[in-house]
C-alpha cells in the first residue's frame, strides 16, 4: 500500500485525475470499477474537464459500477448508477454499452450477481478500481466481516451505512440492503486506488494504515495488495 498525502483537496483532486488520465492514455481499453458517493465527485468533474479539453478519452474503456442500493425507485437520485451517470458519465465520452451496472430490481438477484461476476471475468477482471471508504472501513458494500473471497452479492447494510446513505437521498426512505461487487474482484484488480478526503475519514484512515489487517476493517485488506495507492488530503491524513 502506497500512501499519497496532499496538502490541499485541490492537489488531491488534480493528482488522482492526472494519474487516471495517464492510465487511460497508456491503456485506452482500461476496465474500471468505479464508486459513487461524495468522495470521487470532484475527481470525476476533473476527468470531465480533461475529456472536454481533448486530453483523454473513455471511448474504448469499460466502466463497471461498484454497487447499488436496493428498494429505491429506478430514477432515484441516490441510486449508485444514477450518481455515476450524473457526476461522471454525463461528462465523458464513454459509449452507453460500455457502462455496466447491477440490476437490483431483477426478481432473481442471485442470478444477476452470478452474471455480473461472469461479465467481470469475461472481460479479464478490473485494471483499475477506485474506492471510497465507509466510516466503518467498508469497501463498496463489503461491510466488516466480509470474506476476501466474496463475489457480487446482496448485502444487508450496517447501521452506519444506512445512516450515511441519507446524504445521497432527497427523502427519508433509507435503503437497508444493496448489491455490490465482492472483495474477490476488488482485491484481484490490477490496481486499486483508495480515495479519502475530509476530517471525517481521518480516524478510519489511521485504522486502515496502522491497525492490524482484519476482515473487520475490509479496507485494511488492501495492505496486502501489490498495487494499491491511498490518496488522502491533509484532513483525512491528519491522524497518520
Ligand atoms: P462517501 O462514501 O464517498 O459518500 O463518503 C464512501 C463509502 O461509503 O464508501
Amino acid at each position: 500500500m502506497n500512501l499519497l498525502r496532499f496538502d490541499s483537496e485541490q492537489a488531491w483532486i488534480q493528482s488522482a485525475a492526472s494519474l487516471w488520465c495517464d492510465r487511460l492514455r497508456t491503456n485506452p481499453h482500461l476496465r474500471m470499477c468505479l464508486p459513487s458517493g461524495h468522495t470521487p465527485n470532484k475527481i470525476y468533474a476533473e476527468m470531465g474537464r480533461s475529456v472536454a479539453a481533448g486530453l483523454v478519452s473513455f471511448r474504448e474503456a469499460q466502466v463497471f459500477a461498484l454497487d447499488d442500493f436496493g428498494g429505491l425507485a429506478p430514477d432515484d437520485a441516490g441510486r449508485c448508477p444514477n450518481m455515476l451517470q450524473r457526476y461522471l458519465l454525463d461528462h465523458v465520452d464513454l459509449p452507453k454499452g460500455r457502462f455496466h451496472f447491477i440490476d437490483t430490481e431483477a426478481p432473481d438477484l442471485e442470478r444477476v450477481c452470478r452474471e455480473y461476476d461472469a461479465l467481470i471475468e469475461s472481460h479479464g477482471g478490473f485494471d483499475l478500481t477506485l474506492l471510497g471508504i465507509g466510516l466503518n472501513g467498508h469497501l463498496g458494500l463489503n461491510e466488516p466481516g466480509s470474506s476476501p473471497d466474496s463475489g457480487t452479492r446482496r448485502v444487508d447494510l450496517h447501521p452506519t451505512t444506512i445512516q450515511a446513505s441519507a446524504a445521497y437521498l432527497t427523502h427519508g426512505n433509507l435503503p437497508t440492503w444493496g448489491v455490490g461487487v465482492g472483495l474477490k474482484h476488488l482485491l484481484a484488480s490490477r490496481e486499486v486506488w483508495l480515495l479519502a478526503n475530509g476530517a471525517k475519514k481521518a480516524e478510519i484512515i489511521r485504522c486502515v494504515v496502522k491497525s492490524e489487517i482484519s476482515v473487520e476493517v475490509p479496507a485494511s485488506l488492501l495492505r496486502r495488495h501489490p498495487a494499491c495507492l491511498v490518496f488522502v488530503d491533509s484532513e483525512a491524513g491528519k491522524q497518520l
